[in-house]
């Protein structure tokens, strides 16, 4: 058990805590995982999800605990249209990404994540949301539980498929 932990809006100095979180998202592909970190890492369809962080329309929230390290983030940015991510449906609609560490994961950390980002989002007036996972991913059903639904974009012969939560 993870015992307390609140969630806040990253600062720069969760960033180290971000690009793990985002190879814990991708290490879920095996070819991924099988490349190691630092490879994965510097592959451009994988770092520009975090690549020069801070830029307008990027956001971040982090769980924390009582004490100790960072349990799990979730963050979003936009992407154009001539160079769009996974998750794309449209340049006004960010994509997000999550990932939790390993030893927190199935206690409730990832839905405090969304929620969380979720509400940012519609702070920050952005209408919808947009997400890539793996068909067989059983955080599809979390996301579902969330609000996010197949966005309608992805052939069915993809592995992956992109879903949108309205906000
Ligand atoms: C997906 C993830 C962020 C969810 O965070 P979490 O704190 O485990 O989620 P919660 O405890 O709030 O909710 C549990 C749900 O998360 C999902 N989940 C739990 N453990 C998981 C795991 N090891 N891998 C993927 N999803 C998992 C399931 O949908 C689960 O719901 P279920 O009990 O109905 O199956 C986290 O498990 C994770 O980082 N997994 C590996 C990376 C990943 O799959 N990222 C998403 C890529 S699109």
């Amino acid at each position: 058990m993870q015992g307390t932990y609140t969630t806040r809006a990253a600062i720069v100095a969760d960033a180290p805590f971000l690009w793990e979180m985002l190879w814990q998202a991708a290490a879920v592909s095996p070819d991924v995982r099988e490349m190691g970190r630092e490879r994965a890492l510097a592959l451009p369809s994988i770092r520009r999800y975090l690549d020069n962080w801070g830029r307008p329309g990027d956001a971040a929230v982090v769980a924390v605990p009582a004490e100790g390290a960072c349990l799990g983030a979730a963050w979003y940015r936009l992407f154009p249209a001539t160079a769009p991510g996974y998750g794309f449906v449209a340049e006004d609609i960010p994509e997000l990404g999550i990932g939790v560490s390993p030893e927190a994961r199935g206690e409730g950390v990832g839905s405090a994540l969304l929620e969380e980002l979720k509400a940012t989002a519609q702070a920050q007036g952005f209408a919808a949301l947009s997400l890539s996972v793996d068909r067989e991913n059983p955080a599809r059903r979390l996301y579902e539980r969330h609000g996010f639904q197949d966005a309608g974009v992805s052939a069915p012969s993809d592995s992956s498929v992109t879903l949108l939560t309205r906000l």
